[in-house]
Protein backbone atom coordinates (compact mmCIF):
# COMPACT_ATOMS: atom_id res chain seq x y z
CA UNK A 1 0.00 0.00 0.00
CA UNK A 2 0.79 3.38 -0.79
CA UNK A 3 1.79 5.03 2.70
CA UNK A 4 1.64 8.98 2.75
CA UNK A 5 3.18 10.42 5.96
CA UNK A 6 1.93 14.36 6.75
CA UNK A 7 4.13 14.59 9.85
CA UNK A 8 4.84 17.84 10.96
CA UNK A 9 8.62 16.75 12.02
CA UNK A 10 10.18 14.94 12.03
CA UNK A 11 9.11 15.01 9.11
CA UNK A 12 9.10 12.67 5.72
CA UNK A 13 12.06 13.51 3.18
CA UNK A 14 12.38 13.07 -0.41
CA UNK A 15 11.77 9.19 -1.79
CA UNK A 16 14.72 9.51 -4.33
CA UNK A 17 17.01 10.88 -1.14
CA UNK A 18 16.13 7.91 0.55
CA UNK A 19 16.50 5.27 -2.08
CA UNK A 20 20.23 7.06 -2.79
CA UNK A 21 21.02 7.22 1.32
CA UNK A 22 20.03 3.53 1.33
CA UNK A 23 22.04 2.62 -1.86
CA UNK A 24 24.99 4.43 -0.45
CA UNK A 25 24.73 3.28 3.24
CA UNK A 26 27.25 0.46 3.67
CA UNK A 27 29.80 1.66 1.10
CA UNK A 28 29.60 5.31 0.74
CA UNK A 29 32.14 7.02 -1.95
CA UNK A 30 33.77 3.40 -2.90
CA UNK A 31 34.98 3.78 0.71
CA UNK A 32 33.88 -0.10 1.89
CA UNK A 33 32.12 2.05 5.02
CA UNK A 34 29.45 4.40 5.29
CA UNK A 35 29.15 8.25 5.56
CA UNK A 36 28.57 7.92 9.37
CA UNK A 37 31.92 6.13 9.86
CA UNK A 38 34.07 8.46 8.58
CA UNK A 39 36.05 11.56 9.92
CA UNK A 40 34.70 14.85 9.45
CA UNK A 41 38.19 16.19 8.45
CA UNK A 42 38.54 13.10 5.86
CA UNK A 43 39.01 14.96 2.48
CA UNK A 44 35.60 12.93 1.49
CA UNK A 45 33.72 14.41 3.74
CA UNK A 46 34.77 17.92 3.61
CA UNK A 47 34.07 17.75 0.18
CA UNK A 48 30.25 17.01 1.28
CA UNK A 49 30.05 19.75 4.02
CA UNK A 50 31.13 22.15 1.54
CA UNK A 51 29.10 20.97 -1.42
CA UNK A 52 26.19 20.92 0.93
CA UNK A 53 26.71 24.85 2.43
CA UNK A 54 27.29 26.21 -1.59
CA UNK A 55 23.82 24.20 -2.86
CA UNK A 56 22.45 25.84 -0.36
CA UNK A 57 24.07 28.62 -0.81
CA UNK A 58 22.66 28.83 -4.55
CA UNK A 59 19.10 27.52 -3.29
CA UNK A 60 18.60 30.77 -1.26
CA UNK A 61 20.98 33.22 -3.22
CA UNK A 62 22.69 33.41 0.44
CA UNK A 63 25.08 36.85 0.17
CA UNK A 64 28.72 36.42 0.75
CA UNK A 65 28.71 38.18 3.55
CA UNK A 66 26.76 35.91 5.46
CA UNK A 67 27.90 32.80 7.23
CA UNK A 68 26.07 29.29 6.95
CA UNK A 69 26.58 27.25 10.00
CA UNK A 70 24.92 24.17 10.71
CA UNK A 71 24.74 23.19 14.70
CA UNK A 72 23.59 20.91 16.49
CA UNK A 73 20.47 21.52 19.46
CA UNK A 74 17.48 22.14 17.62
CA UNK A 75 15.56 25.39 16.69
CA UNK A 76 15.39 25.36 21.04
CA UNK A 77 18.80 26.30 21.92
CA UNK A 78 19.03 28.93 18.66
CA UNK A 79 16.26 30.53 21.22
CA UNK A 80 18.67 31.43 23.40
CA UNK A 81 21.76 31.30 21.42
CA UNK A 82 20.72 34.33 19.30
CA UNK A 83 20.25 36.09 22.39
CA UNK A 84 23.40 35.37 23.93
CA UNK A 85 25.35 36.03 20.23
CA UNK A 86 23.48 39.15 19.34
CA UNK A 87 22.91 40.94 22.53
CA UNK A 88 24.34 42.54 25.98
CA UNK A 89 22.54 42.19 28.90
CA UNK A 90 19.69 44.40 29.75
CA UNK A 91 19.60 45.23 25.97
CA UNK A 92 16.54 45.89 24.06
CA UNK A 93 15.05 43.46 22.02
CA UNK A 94 11.51 42.85 19.43
CA UNK A 95 9.41 39.98 19.02
CA UNK A 96 6.44 39.32 17.28
CA UNK A 97 4.08 36.58 19.24
CA UNK A 98 1.66 34.20 16.45
CA UNK A 99 1.67 31.78 18.40
CA UNK A 100 3.50 28.40 20.51
CA UNK A 101 6.75 28.39 18.66
CA UNK A 102 7.01 32.74 19.07
CA UNK A 103 6.42 32.11 22.72
CA UNK A 104 8.92 29.65 23.71
CA UNK A 105 11.43 31.85 21.91
CA UNK A 106 10.05 34.96 23.94
CA UNK A 107 10.21 32.67 27.12
CA UNK A 108 13.86 31.98 26.19
CA UNK A 109 14.70 35.70 25.29
CA UNK A 110 12.75 36.82 28.29
CA UNK A 111 15.50 35.49 30.45
CA UNK A 112 18.90 36.99 28.88
CA UNK A 113 17.44 40.51 27.52
CA UNK A 114 14.58 42.90 28.02
CA UNK A 115 11.59 41.90 25.31
CA UNK A 116 8.95 43.94 23.72
CA UNK A 117 6.57 42.67 22.04
CA UNK A 118 6.65 44.45 18.73
CA UNK A 119 2.99 42.57 17.76
CA UNK A 120 0.97 39.76 19.50
CA UNK A 121 -1.65 37.89 17.43
CA UNK A 122 -2.91 36.48 20.50
CA UNK A 123 -6.20 34.31 21.79
CA UNK A 124 -6.34 31.85 19.30
CA UNK A 125 -3.95 32.70 17.18
CA UNK A 126 -5.36 32.45 14.27
CA UNK A 127 -3.73 35.36 11.94
CA UNK A 128 -0.57 37.19 11.65
CA UNK A 129 -0.65 40.87 13.10
CA UNK A 130 -0.72 43.44 10.72
CA UNK A 131 1.99 45.15 10.04
CA UNK A 132 0.38 48.40 10.27
CA UNK A 133 -0.30 47.66 14.27
CA UNK A 134 3.29 46.71 14.60
CA UNK A 135 4.68 48.63 17.71
CA UNK A 136 8.67 48.15 17.24
CA UNK A 137 10.70 49.94 19.85
CA UNK A 138 13.59 52.26 19.81
CA UNK A 139 16.76 51.03 20.17
CA UNK A 140 15.89 47.13 19.11
CA UNK A 141 18.69 45.23 19.17
CA UNK A 142 17.00 43.04 16.79
CA UNK A 143 13.00 42.20 15.54
CA UNK A 144 12.14 38.51 15.59
CA UNK A 145 9.31 36.32 14.06
CA UNK A 146 8.68 32.48 13.42
CA UNK A 147 7.76 32.94 9.86
CA UNK A 148 5.26 29.59 9.97
CA UNK A 149 3.77 28.29 13.23
CA UNK A 150 3.98 24.35 12.77
CA UNK A 151 1.41 23.77 15.11
CA UNK A 152 -1.30 26.48 14.11
CA UNK A 153 -0.85 26.65 10.59
CA UNK A 154 -0.18 30.01 10.32
CA UNK A 155 2.18 31.42 8.34
CA UNK A 156 3.83 35.08 7.04
CA UNK A 157 3.52 35.16 3.33
CA UNK A 158 5.45 38.35 2.71
CA UNK A 159 8.47 39.08 4.76
CA UNK A 160 7.56 41.98 7.56
CA UNK A 161 9.61 45.56 7.27
CA UNK A 162 12.06 45.97 9.88
CA UNK A 163 12.93 49.58 9.08
CA UNK A 164 16.38 49.29 9.52
CA UNK A 165 16.35 46.97 12.72
CA UNK A 166 17.89 43.58 11.92
CA UNK A 167 15.31 41.02 11.26
CA UNK A 168 15.60 37.85 13.13
CA UNK A 169 13.52 34.98 12.00
CA UNK A 170 12.65 30.97 13.32
CA UNK A 171 12.19 29.36 10.11
CA UNK A 172 12.32 25.71 11.12
CA UNK A 173 9.00 24.40 9.56
CA UNK A 174 9.14 27.04 6.09
CA UNK A 175 12.88 27.82 5.00
CA UNK A 176 12.86 26.37 1.00
CA UNK A 177 9.61 26.22 0.64
CA UNK A 178 9.58 29.18 -1.64
CA UNK A 179 12.22 31.63 -2.84
CA UNK A 180 13.81 34.03 0.04
CA UNK A 181 15.45 37.19 -0.07
CA UNK A 182 17.77 36.40 2.46
CA UNK A 183 19.71 40.16 2.33
CA UNK A 184 16.40 41.60 4.23
CA UNK A 185 17.20 39.38 7.47
CA UNK A 186 19.86 39.69 10.09
CA UNK A 187 19.89 36.09 10.70
CA UNK A 188 17.46 32.89 9.85
CA UNK A 189 17.40 29.56 11.67
CA UNK A 190 15.86 26.62 11.50
CA UNK A 191 15.58 23.13 12.46
CA UNK A 192 16.28 20.59 10.08
CA UNK A 193 13.89 17.96 10.72
CA UNK A 194 11.10 19.52 8.13
CA UNK A 195 12.22 20.77 5.02
CA UNK A 196 16.36 20.04 5.16
CA UNK A 197 17.04 17.04 6.48
CA UNK A 198 17.11 14.03 9.56
CA UNK A 199 16.96 15.85 13.10
CA UNK A 200 19.81 16.33 14.63
CA UNK A 201 21.32 18.89 12.41
CA UNK A 202 20.52 22.85 12.93
CA UNK A 203 21.30 25.53 10.43
CA UNK A 204 22.20 29.25 10.91
CA UNK A 205 22.25 31.92 8.39
CA UNK A 206 23.66 35.06 9.94
CA UNK A 207 25.19 38.64 8.52
CA UNK A 208 28.53 38.48 9.39
CA UNK A 209 28.40 42.02 10.65
CA UNK A 210 25.79 41.58 12.78
CA UNK A 211 28.20 38.80 15.01
CA UNK A 212 30.17 41.19 17.19
CA UNK A 213 31.10 39.04 19.91
CA UNK A 214 28.90 36.18 21.68
CA UNK A 215 28.51 36.64 25.55
CA UNK A 216 31.28 35.78 27.71
CA UNK A 217 29.42 32.73 28.97
CA UNK A 218 28.08 31.20 25.67
CA UNK A 219 29.56 27.97 25.24
CA UNK A 220 31.80 27.94 21.94
CA UNK A 221 29.72 25.58 20.20
CA UNK A 222 26.98 27.71 20.16
CA UNK A 223 29.32 30.82 20.05
CA UNK A 224 28.72 31.72 16.09
CA UNK A 225 31.32 33.32 15.20
CA UNK A 226 33.79 31.04 16.58
CA UNK A 227 32.12 28.35 15.23
CA UNK A 228 31.99 30.00 11.44
CA UNK A 229 35.93 30.48 12.02
CA UNK A 230 36.27 26.27 12.19
CA UNK A 231 33.46 25.62 8.88
CA UNK A 232 30.76 24.68 11.50
CA UNK A 233 33.88 21.94 12.58
CA UNK A 234 34.61 23.07 16.05
CA UNK A 235 33.99 19.77 17.34
CA UNK A 236 32.27 16.36 15.66
CA UNK A 237 29.27 17.90 13.68
CA UNK A 238 26.35 15.36 12.98
CA UNK A 239 27.46 13.99 9.80
CA UNK A 240 25.00 11.66 8.98
CA UNK A 241 22.44 14.27 9.04
CA UNK A 242 24.97 17.11 7.26
CA UNK A 243 25.01 14.68 4.33
CA UNK A 244 21.51 13.89 3.89
CA UNK A 245 20.70 17.56 4.15
CA UNK A 246 23.62 17.67 1.02
CA UNK A 247 21.41 15.04 -0.52
CA UNK A 248 17.96 16.86 -0.10
CA UNK A 249 19.55 20.36 -1.49
CA UNK A 250 20.64 18.57 -4.65
CA UNK A 251 17.14 16.81 -4.98
CA UNK A 252 15.86 20.54 -4.30
CA UNK A 253 18.10 21.72 -7.68
CA UNK A 254 17.06 18.33 -9.63
CA UNK A 255 13.55 19.84 -8.80
CA UNK A 256 14.08 23.40 -10.19
CA UNK A 257 15.23 25.15 -7.47
CA UNK A 258 12.73 27.16 -4.88
CA UNK A 259 10.38 28.31 -7.48
CA UNK A 260 9.37 25.25 -8.27
CA UNK A 261 8.94 24.34 -4.76
CA UNK A 262 6.86 27.38 -4.48
CA UNK A 263 4.17 26.77 -7.24
CA UNK A 264 3.96 23.22 -5.78
CA UNK A 265 3.34 24.29 -2.38
CA UNK A 266 0.86 26.18 -3.35
CA UNK A 267 -1.09 24.64 -5.53
CA UNK A 268 -0.72 21.39 -2.65
CA UNK A 269 -2.14 23.89 0.23
CA UNK A 270 -4.94 25.06 -2.42
CA UNK A 271 -5.97 22.11 -2.95
CA UNK A 272 -5.99 20.51 0.23
CA UNK A 273 -7.59 23.98 1.95
CA UNK A 274 -10.52 23.68 -1.11
CA UNK A 275 -11.68 20.78 -0.15
CA UNK A 276 -12.17 21.81 3.46
CA UNK A 277 -13.70 24.82 2.57
CA UNK A 278 -15.49 22.75 0.04
CA UNK A 279 -16.99 20.58 2.45
CA UNK A 280 -19.88 22.18 3.74
CA UNK A 281 -18.69 22.66 7.28
CA UNK A 282 -17.62 18.76 7.39
CA UNK A 283 -14.09 19.55 8.16
CA UNK A 284 -12.95 23.59 8.97
CA UNK A 285 -9.90 25.71 9.38
CA UNK A 286 -9.82 29.03 11.41
CA UNK A 287 -7.53 30.64 10.38
CA UNK A 288 -7.94 34.05 7.94
CA UNK A 289 -6.97 33.13 4.82
CA UNK A 290 -4.27 35.32 4.27
CA UNK A 291 -2.43 33.44 6.80
CA UNK A 292 -3.22 30.00 6.01
CA UNK A 293 0.12 28.15 6.31
CA UNK A 294 1.02 26.33 3.13
CA UNK A 295 3.36 23.54 5.21
CA UNK A 296 0.73 22.66 8.19
CA UNK A 297 -2.55 22.75 7.12
CA UNK A 298 -4.93 22.39 10.44
CA UNK A 299 -8.50 21.51 10.73
CA UNK A 300 -11.47 19.99 12.64
CA UNK A 301 -14.30 17.83 12.49
CA UNK A 302 -17.71 19.44 12.68
CA UNK A 303 -18.47 16.44 14.72
CA UNK A 304 -15.42 16.37 17.23
CA UNK A 305 -16.68 12.58 18.52
CA UNK A 306 -15.81 11.66 14.80
CA UNK A 307 -11.74 12.30 15.01
CA UNK A 308 -10.97 9.40 16.36
CA UNK A 309 -13.09 7.25 13.10
CA UNK A 310 -11.63 9.66 10.91
CA UNK A 311 -7.99 8.99 12.37
CA UNK A 312 -8.14 5.17 12.20
CA UNK A 313 -9.50 5.22 8.81
CA UNK A 314 -6.88 7.45 7.61
CA UNK A 315 -4.67 5.15 8.68
CA UNK A 316 -6.03 2.44 7.43
CA UNK A 317 -5.56 4.26 4.09
CA UNK A 318 -2.13 4.58 4.26
CA UNK A 319 -2.70 8.13 5.22
CA UNK A 320 -0.24 8.47 8.63
CA UNK A 321 0.34 11.27 11.38
CA UNK A 322 -2.82 13.44 10.50
CA UNK A 323 -3.52 13.99 14.34
CA UNK A 324 -3.16 17.90 15.20
CA UNK A 325 -0.75 18.62 17.90
CA UNK A 326 -1.84 17.95 21.70
CA UNK A 327 -2.08 21.58 22.37
CA UNK A 328 -4.71 22.31 19.58
CA UNK A 329 -6.22 19.24 19.08
CA UNK A 330 -8.30 18.34 15.77
CA UNK A 331 -6.21 16.88 12.84
CA UNK A 332 -3.09 18.48 10.98
CA UNK A 333 -1.55 17.48 7.98
CA UNK A 334 2.59 18.70 6.88
CA UNK A 335 2.54 19.14 3.38
CA UNK A 336 6.35 19.96 3.57
CA UNK A 337 8.60 19.86 0.11
CA UNK A 338 8.94 16.01 0.02
CA UNK A 339 5.39 15.90 0.19
CA UNK A 340 3.92 15.22 -3.66
CA UNK A 341 0.69 16.36 -4.89
CA UNK A 342 -0.52 13.37 -5.08
CA UNK A 343 -0.46 12.52 -1.60
CA UNK A 344 -2.24 15.84 -1.26
CA UNK A 345 -4.55 13.97 -3.72
CA UNK A 346 -4.90 11.32 -1.77
CA UNK A 347 -5.91 12.85 1.54
CA UNK A 348 -8.88 15.15 0.05
CA UNK A 349 -10.07 12.13 -1.64
CA UNK A 350 -9.98 10.57 1.46
CA UNK A 351 -12.04 13.36 3.52
CA UNK A 352 -14.40 14.06 0.49
CA UNK A 353 -15.27 9.83 0.78
CA UNK A 354 -15.04 10.11 5.02
CA UNK A 355 -17.54 12.83 4.78
CA UNK A 356 -20.00 11.73 2.61
CA UNK A 357 -19.78 8.52 4.56
CA UNK A 358 -20.33 9.86 7.88
CA UNK A 359 -21.95 13.78 7.43
C1 LIG B 1 8.66 26.80 14.10
C2 LIG B 1 9.39 25.92 15.07
N1 LIG B 1 10.32 26.45 15.88
C3 LIG B 1 11.00 25.71 16.76
C4 LIG B 1 10.78 24.36 16.87
C5 LIG B 1 11.56 23.56 17.87
O1 LIG B 1 12.49 22.84 17.18
P1 LIG B 1 13.49 21.80 17.87
O2 LIG B 1 12.66 20.67 18.34
O3 LIG B 1 14.40 21.45 16.74
O4 LIG B 1 14.19 22.49 18.97
C6 LIG B 1 9.85 23.74 16.05
C7 LIG B 1 9.60 22.28 16.16
O5 LIG B 1 8.71 21.72 15.62
C8 LIG B 1 9.13 24.54 15.13
O6 LIG B 1 8.22 24.00 14.33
Amino acid sequence: MQIWNFAPGPAALPAEVMRQAREEFLDWNQGGTSVMEVSHRSKAFLRVAQEAEADLRALLGIPADYHVLFLQGGASAQFAFVPLNLTVPGERVDYVNTGHWSRKAIEAAGRLCRVQLAADAGGAYTSVPRQADWAPSEGARYLHYTSNETIGGVQFHAVPEAHGVPLVADMSSDILSRPLEVARFGLIYAGAQKNIGPAGLTIVIVQRELLRGARPETPAVFDYAKVAAEGSMLNTPPTFAWYLAGLVFKWLKRQGGLAAMEAANRLKAETLYAAIDGSDGFYRNSVEPGARSWMNVTFTLRDTALDGAFLEAAEAAGLRSLKGHRVLGGMRASLYNSMPLAGVQALTGFMREFARRRG
